[in-house]
């Protein structure tokens, strides 16, 4: 049994006063009993102020990116022991918006990965298509690609360890969501093909979805077979959205 994950990314958003505000609510509108794993990633430089604020909560936080260094005269990166150092369970990598907006090849983004997990942090994998590439019929080959590179530099056992994100690009913060089975039939691709990899892998990987999830299509996307949970962007950002998301589990 998968355990249903909600992890929020923040993106290039907040501030110290307008986190704790979020933060606050989210703890204090927790339903009583919740099983759904909750996490935000949240900028770099607000990170002590989550394990200040969610410390003694059952809400986990993370960063939304890692050097694949692992120190040194990097200006400017954030490396996976000091994300550690923050107590981040989790570090988004290669999200389309960094592939995007800062080149990261599949190639990059996997030893970003091995990175994470020489750290114990949980890698959450972004790959997804651009709305190009499906409407080429390349989405199965594009997320293909993007999956396999990761899984090349990794054994068996670690990719047990890793947490996928289907997300197509075109769904991102355009309010296009992927329909229930478009995003199912992405899921179970990659499911299958983690299960080339490692049958205990295929099992237990979480694949979140994301594009476009807010509280009033998040229920008929979570109930789909291989959607574990669901990486949120614009609805991550308040507290209500948030919470309806994770009520709808
Ligand atoms: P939106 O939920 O705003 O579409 O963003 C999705 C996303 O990119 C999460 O990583």
């Amino acid at each position: 049994m998968r355990r249903t994950l909600i992890a929020g990314n923040w993106k290039m958003n907040g501030s110290f006063s307008a986190n704790r505000a979020l933060l606050t609510d989210i703890i204090a509108g927790l339903p009583d009993g919740n099983s759904i794993e909750t996490l935000v990633c949240a900028p770099a430089p607000y990170l002590a102020q989550c394990a200040e604020v969610l410390g003694k909560t059952p809400v986990k936080w993370g960063a939304q990116d890692v050097s694949a260094h692992i120190k040194g005269a990097f200006t400017g990166e954030v490396s996976a022991t000091m994300l550690a150092d923050c107590q981040c369970k989790y570090v988004i990598v290669g999200h389309s918006e960094r592939r995007a907006y800062h080149a990261e090849s599949n190639e990059l983004v996997a030893q970003k990965v091995v990175q994470a997990l020489s750290e114990k942090l949980t890698p959450v994998v972004c790959v997804g298509e651009t709305l190009e590439q499906r409407e080429g019929g390349a989405t199965n080959a594009i997320v293909g690609a993007q999956l396999q590179v990761v899984l090349d530099v990794l054994s068996a056992e670690q990719v047990s360890e890793i947490v996928l994100a289907y997300e197509p690009v075109w769904a991102i913060g355009t309010g296009k969501t992927a329909t229930p089975q478009m995003a199912q039939d992405v899921h179970a691709f990659l499911r299958g093909q983690l299960s080339v990899k490692s049958a205990e892998a295929a099992n237990t990987v979480r694949i979140l979805y994301g594009g476009s999830m807010k509280p009033e299509n998040a229920k008929e996307l979570l109930a789909m077979a291989d959607i574990d949970g669901g990486l949120i962007g614009g609805a991550a950002l308040k507290a209500a959205d948030f919470l309806a998301i994770i009520s709808a589990c």
